[in-house]
C-alpha cells in the first residue's frame, strides 16, 4: 500500500475520577471517554526519511519532529513488525491542539492503523492496543473509539452501552494547558493523606444506557477542573455562559481548557455554540455528537 489516510476522533471525558498519585507518577482513573465527532486525518507513506507536516490552522502548535506521537507510533509499529522503513506522515488537524480532547494521542492511534496498512496489516489488533498503551493513556481509547469506562491509567476499557446520540458544544481557547500540572496541582490540593480511590458512579452509566441528556447533565464532573479553573480563572466564566445559553451542563474536559457542555438536541448546540462565540469570551465553539467510531482507514 503507498499511502493510507486513517480519521480519528477526539475524545472527551464525561466523568474523570482522578485517584492519589502512584509511585510511578501516573494517577488512577475511574473515567468515561467518549469519542466526538471531531476529526484529524493522519496520512502515512513509505519514504526515505521520517517525517511529520502538519496542515490546518492548529499547525503551528504542532511539533513536527519525533515529539509527535505520530510519528513515535510509526516507529513503533515498524520496530513491532521487524521493518526497516522510513514515513512521511501528513496530519491534517482540526482537533483542537493541548485542549484536553486527546489530539495528539489521536494522531498516534491514527498512526498506528495507517502504518500497519501501510505495510501490510502484519500486526494484529492486540499487538497495535499494546504499542497504543505504550504512548500515552489516552491512545488505546481512540484505537476503539464510542464509549467506554477506563480504569487504571486510563488504559483498562471495558465499553459502556448507550443509546442514541449525544449533542456536546466544546468551547476552545487558542492556547493549551499542561497535563501534568493539572495532576500536580490536585496532588497538592489534596495533600500527601489523600488515598481514595476514584469511581465511576452507577448513576452516570444508567443516564448513558437510556439516552437521557437531563440525567447525564447532572452526572458530568471532572476532579481536575478546580485546578483548570485556578490556571485560567476565564474558564469559570464560560462556564456560566454556557449553562446561561441553555445548556443542561458543563464541566472542564480533561485537563483542560476546552470546556464541554452537553445540550438537548442539535439546534440546540449551535444556539449555545454561536452565544459562546459571540460572548467573546472563548477562541471558537465546536457543536459535536458522539459516541462515533475510533481510528478507521477512509482512503488507501
Ligand atoms: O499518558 P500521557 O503521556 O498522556 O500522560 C501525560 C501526563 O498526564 C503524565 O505524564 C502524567 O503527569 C499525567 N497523567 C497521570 N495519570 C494518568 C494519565 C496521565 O498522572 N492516568
Amino acid at each position: 500500500m503507498s499511502a493510507v489516510t486513517v480519521r480519528v476522533p477526539a475524545k472527551i471525558n464525561l466523568y474523570l475520577g482522578v485517584g492519589p498519585a502512584r509511585p510511578d507518577g501516573y494517577h488512577d482513573l475511574a473515567t468515561v471517554f467518549q469519542a466526538v465527532s471531531v476529526y484529524d486525518e493522519v496520512t502515512v507513506r513509505r519514504a526515505d526519511a521520517m517525517s511529520v507536516q502538519v496542515i490546518g490552522p492548529w499547525a503551528p502548535e504542532v511539533p513536527i519532529d519525533q515529539t509527535n506521537l505520530a510519528w513515535r507510533a510509526a516507529e513503533a509499529v515498524a520496530r513491532a513488525a521487524a521493518v526497516e522503513q522510513a514515513f512521511a506522515i501528513t496530519i491534517d488537524k482540526s482537533i483542537p491542539v493541548a485542549g484536553g480532547l486527546a489530539g495528539g494521542s489521536a494522531d498516534a492511534a491514527a498512526a498506528l492503523v495507517a502504518t500497519n496498512e501501510v505495510l501490510g496489516s502484519s500486526l494484529s489488533w492486540d499487538d497495535l492496543e499494546r504499542l497504543a498503551a505504550g504512548l500515552g493513556s489516552d491512545v488505546p481509547f481512540l484505537l476503539h473509539g464510542g464509549s467506554a469506562v477506563g480504569t487504571g491509567r486510563g488504559i483498562e476499557l471495558t465499553p459502556v452501552l448507550t443509546r442514541g446520540s449525544f449533542h456536546w458544544v466544546l468551547a476552545t481557547f487558542a492556547s493549551g494547558l499542561s497535563t501534568p500540572d493539572m495532576y500536580a496541582d490536585l496532588d497538592r490540593r489534596r495533600g500527601p493523606g489523600f488515598t481514595e480511590p476514584p469511581e465511576v458512579p452507577e448513576s452516570a452509566l444508567r443516564a448513558l444506557a437510556q439516552g437521557d441528556p437531563h440525567l447525564l447533565a447532572d452526572q458530568l464532573a471532572n476532579d481536575l477542573q478546580p485546578s483548570a479553573v485556578a490556571a485560567r480563572a476565564a474558564l469559570a466564566d464560560v462556564l456560566t455562559a454556557g449553562r446561561d445559553l441553555g445548556a443542561l451542563g458543563g464541566i472542564v474536559s480533561g485537563s483542560g481548557p476546552t470546556c464541554m457542555f452537553l445540550v438537548g438536541s442539535e439546534s440546540q448546540a449551535l444556539d449555545v455554540a454561536a452565544g459562546l462565540r459571540a460572548s467573546g469570551l472563548v477562541n471558537s465553539a465546536l457543536s459535536v455528537h458522539g459516541p462515533v467510531h475510533g481510528a478507521r482507514v477512509v482512503t488507501g
